[in-house]
This record gives C-alpha cells, sequence and structure tokens, in this order.
C-alpha cells in the first residue's frame, strides 16, 4: 500500500528504513523523501514509524 503518493513510497519500504534503523520520520524522509511532496502523509506516516519501531512495537505490544 501506498503511503507516500507524490513519491511513491510503499509501507513495506517504510518497514525495510525502519528495520535497517530509520526511527524517525526526518531519518525516513531523508532516505525514501516521504513526506518532502505535499506533506499530506506526514502523520500517518509518523504513525507508521512509531508503531514499527522497537520502542512503539514494545508500547504498542504491552497496551
Ligand atoms: S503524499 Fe507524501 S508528500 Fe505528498
Amino acid at each position: 500500500m501506498y503511503v507516500c503518493l507524490c513519491q511513491a513510497v510503499k509501507d513495506a519500504e517504510i518497514r525495510d528504513a525502519v528495520r535497517d534503523g530509520h526511527a524517525s520520520l526526518d531519518a525516513i524522509a531523508d532516505k525514501l523523501g516521504v513526506g518532502t511532496g505535499c506533506g499530506c502523509c506526514r502523520e500517518y506516516a509518523e504513525a507508521l514509524i512509531e508503531q514499527l519501531s522497537p520502542v512503539g512495537k514494545a508500547f504498542h505490544e504491552a497496551a
């Protein structure tokens, strides 16, 4: 599923980037360009990154 239409970035690419240690929107934006166009995807991308990051995962699993 596309998360960022402006840069044609899919959730799987974000998942791979988070797994490689890019655990913030800024880091993902630098790597993949997410959120660097219209900005509409930034809120969703940030939530996805938080959910996928090790700290975010632990939080969601504990809740
Ligand atoms: S949809 Fe991601 S910057 Fe426009």
